[in-house]
């Protein structure tokens, strides 16, 4: 009997099965007819957004029901992985920034209404990180059921920051107050030697907002890089909705902290 080639042990996967490549590259159909050069790009880029927000979602979710169950090691790793995830998504800017706003107004009519802003697992990331926003929900009208519910999961479920209060709860630190927390993370700061595990895990929750902040100051530019000042497709003013949504912090305890040490 011969022995099988390299990679054909088994014989029942292929790359091309295991990974659904033929499904995927299904997936990119422009509206512009004839084809718009950029539209392809244009589709390219958010999908591959959206595949890192899946990403991003499973990862900061175990984060989270780690954190829940008092674990503060394997959070900060998942943490890491997904800052690693955040600089692709700021530096895929580039690729979208070789477009110009002449390429771009040859199909930019054809999206309207849609927008980044309906993007529902972008909002779940920002929900499950801490910032709900409840109006969200009636604010989108075109949400799908499906999305419409997997938002209204994460507004009711806990966030990672009420994993994180859990963990300094189960290292027996108060969290009741705001005084209480931030009495917490002072000594939490002050003696690395003994706490140095959740002085990290906070630092990787201050990588995550931070690496959120830098992508939404990258995503104005490039949008007033394609449109100038004109209003968003989603009907937002554009740019100056944006440049409003740049200062949100996940965690503004712990930036406050810096200025209280
Ligand atoms: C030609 C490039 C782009 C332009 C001109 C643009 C423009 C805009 C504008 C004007 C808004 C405000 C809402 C509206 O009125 O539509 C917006 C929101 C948004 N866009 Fe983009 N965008 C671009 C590319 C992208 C890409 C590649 C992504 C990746 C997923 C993205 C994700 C988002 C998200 C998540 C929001 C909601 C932000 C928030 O509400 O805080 N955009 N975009």
């Amino acid at each position: 009997m011969t022995e099988p080639n390299f990679g054909e042990q088994g014989g029942r996967l292929t790359y091309g099965t295991y990974l659904r490549v033929a499904d995927l590259l299904e997936q990119q159909v422009p509206e512009s007819d004839p084809a718009a050069h950029d539209e392809l790009l244009f589709i390219t880029i958010h999908q591959a957004y959206e595949l890192w927000f899946k990403l991003l979602l499973w990862e900061l979710t175990d984060a989270r029901n780690r954190m829940l169950a008092g674990e503060s090691y394997l959070p900060r790793v998942r943490l890491e992985r997904c800052r690693s995830v955040e600089r692709v998504l700021i530096g895929q800017v580039d690729v979208i920034d070789t477009m110009t706003p002449q390429d771009f107004l040859v199909f930019r009519n054809k999206l309207a209404p849609a927008s980044g802003f309906q993007s529902s697992q972008f909002r779940e990331i920002e929900f499950l990180s801490g910032l709900k926003d409840p109006s969200y929900l009636s604010r989108f009208r075109g949400l799908s059921d499906a999305e419409r519910t997997n938002l209204q999961r994460r507004l009711d479920e806990p966030s990672l920051w009420d994993g994180f209060l859990t963990v300094l709860a189960k290292a027996g630190f108060a969290v009741g107050t705001a005084e209480e927390r931030f009495d917490a993370y002072r000594r939490i700061a002050g003696d690395r030697e003994r706490y140095g595990q959740l002085w990290d895990l906070a630092e990787a929750l201050v990588d995550h907002d931070q690496s959120w902040s830098l992508w939404r100051a990258r995503h104005v530019l490039m949008a007033e890089r394609q449109i100038g000042t004109k209003p968003g497709t989603g009907g937002s003013v554009g740019g100056a909705y944006l440049r409003s949504r740049v200062e949100l912090r996940f965690y503004p305890e712990l930036w406050e902290l810096r200025g209280r040490l």
